[in-house]
């Protein structure tokens, strides 16, 4: 009761109440801020997350040229209608290796989060081409000109160092081999083995149906990977973190 009494006196003073108030948040602050720091890892790990092969690397950066991420998100929400219309929501160790992620924040199309294996290359050659083609209401703009760009990868390893710099654990033998992987990937008579090896699940076929290398292979082989790593038939979320 006489706690109560006290807790009086501090209703009554304006002055009080705000500088004790000031003192619980600062101190809760500190407490929930300060362990973060100790941490070497916010992110649970998850098995079958891997950084970008060098082919899908080019197609994301296609993907961030282009601006696609100002129609689609790439994160679904643990909700119901998300779950069921996209698939199992997004973990935080699925975009782990990207940079800059790719959450988006505005849906004037899908969310693309889970887009791989939906649907056939054939499909989104045609709908990148014309999207009005498969869909007729769509109001996404065609982009049927990346048939036309080739590409050969001779940045790519640059790029990898880029993102080696910013914490992807790319290996020096990923650097080395990064062009044979990116021209072998969309190479369906290459051999894979060593691709396979460094960036295992990599999908290996031409994407774009042409014999020539161009963008539209790697802006495929990107869409035709996300939200496909992790084998949710065998994940279990850790909840001891
Ligand atoms: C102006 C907004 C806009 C931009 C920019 C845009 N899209 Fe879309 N996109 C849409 C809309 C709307 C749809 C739904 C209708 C359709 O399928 O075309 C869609 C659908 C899609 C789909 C099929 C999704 C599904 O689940 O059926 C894919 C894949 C896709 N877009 C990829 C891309 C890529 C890759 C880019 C960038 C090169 C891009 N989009 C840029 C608006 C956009």
């Amino acid at each position: 009761m006489s706690l109560l009494k006290h807790h009086g006196k501090i209703e009554r003073n304006a002055t009080l109440l705000l500088g004790l108030s000031f003192a619980v948040v600062t101190v809760s602050g500190i407490v929930e801020i300060v362990p973060l720091f100790y941490l070497e890892n916010t992110i649970e790990e998850v098995e079958g997350v891997r950084p970008y092969s060098p082919l899908e690397l080019a197609g994301r950066d296609i993907y961030i040229r282009e601006g696609c991420y100002v129609c689609h998100s790439q994160m679904i929400r643990p909700l119901r209608d998300e779950v069921e219309r996209y698939g199992h929501y997004s973990l935080a160790a699925e975009s782990m290796y990207d940079h800059p992620f790719q959450w988006g924040s505005k849906r004037t199309g899908p969310d693309l989060a889970r887009i791989g294996g939906r649907y056939s290359d054939e499909w989104h050659v045609a709908h990148m081409i014309d999207p009005q083609s498969v869909v007729p209401e769509s109001v996404m703009p065609p982009y049927g000109f990346m048939m036309n760009v080739r590409i050969d990868g001779r940045y790519i390893e640059d790029l990898m160092r880029v993102h080696r710099l910013v914490g992807v654990p790319y290996t020096d033998e990923m650097l080395e081999n990064a062009r044979a992987d990116f021209l072998a990937q969309a190479n369906p008579d290459a051999d894979h083995s060593g691709l396979l090896e460094r960036y295992p699940g990599a999908q290996t076929r031409n994407f774009d149906g042409q014999p020539e290398l161009t963008e539209m292979d790697a802006i495929i082989a990107y869409m035709q990977m996300l939200g496909t790593l992790v084998d949710f038939s065998t994940f279990i979320p850790d909840a001891s973190r």
